[in-house]
């Protein structure tokens, strides 16, 4: 394993996780942790390493370290992640939001330098997605803070906060249902719920 593939252990991304909540506590811990169970269940499934899918949806969030931000939790996750020797999980910051690979496609507030967002969206738009970056856009739209819902509620409820949800991102991000299915030969909310359906949650 060169430098650039170093993921943190368990461990290690469970007390990055806690210290950020710590400056800044809410239910994104919560979001964060099911996202984490999620991508797991469902990495595990389509082949990936488990290890780093859980890792990933932990951390996916971890900019909100830095409190009420939007689009800043995007690019301090990101910058962070890659502080700390973690590349892979800085691009994971990075591409959670973006099932449709345009900055502009982003909901909230753009709270960034003009500098700060024209580095993200070069970045952004140089990354090729694999199947990581695929699985945590679809944990992240799956995953509340109660458990695990449909992605059809939590982009209505993500839409509702943000008033901005274009047609296009809608489609991309429900086309990851579909093509998590069918990479794991499965149905991701029964893996993710653990044979739950999420009519329960
Ligand atoms: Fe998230």
């Amino acid at each position: 394993m060169n430098t650039y593939d170093r993921i943190p252990s368990r461990e290690e991304a469970e007390s990055i996780l806690a210290a950020a909540l710590e400056k800044n506590p809410g239910k994104w811990g919560a979001h964060s942790r099911n996202a984490a169970v999620s991508a797991e269940a469902i990495g595990w499934a389509a082949g990936l390493d488990p290890d780093r899918c859980y890792v990933s949806g932990l951390l996916h969030d971890i900019g909100r370290f830095k409190g009420q931000v939007q689009l800043a939790h995007i690019y301090h996750g990101w910058k962070y992640m890659d502080e700390c020797g973690y590349p892979l999980i800085g691009r994971i910051c990075l591409t959670h939001s973006f099932a449709m690979q345009k900055l502009t496609a982003y909901g909230g507030a753009f709270d960034l330098t003009a500098e700060q967002i024209e580095e993200m969206r070069a970045e952004l738009e140089s990354i090729v997605y694999d199947d990581y970056d695929r699985l945590i856009q679809l944990c992240d739209n799956i995953s509340g803070a109660s458990g695990i819902m449909r992605m059809e509620d939590r982009i209505a409820d993500i839409a509702a906060r943000y008033h901005h949800y274009p047609e296009e991102k809608r489609n991309r991000t429900l086309a990851l249902v579909d093509y998590f299915n069918k990479k794991t030969g499965s149905d991701i909310y029964l893996l993710s719920c653990g044979g739950n359906t999420v009519d329960h949650y």
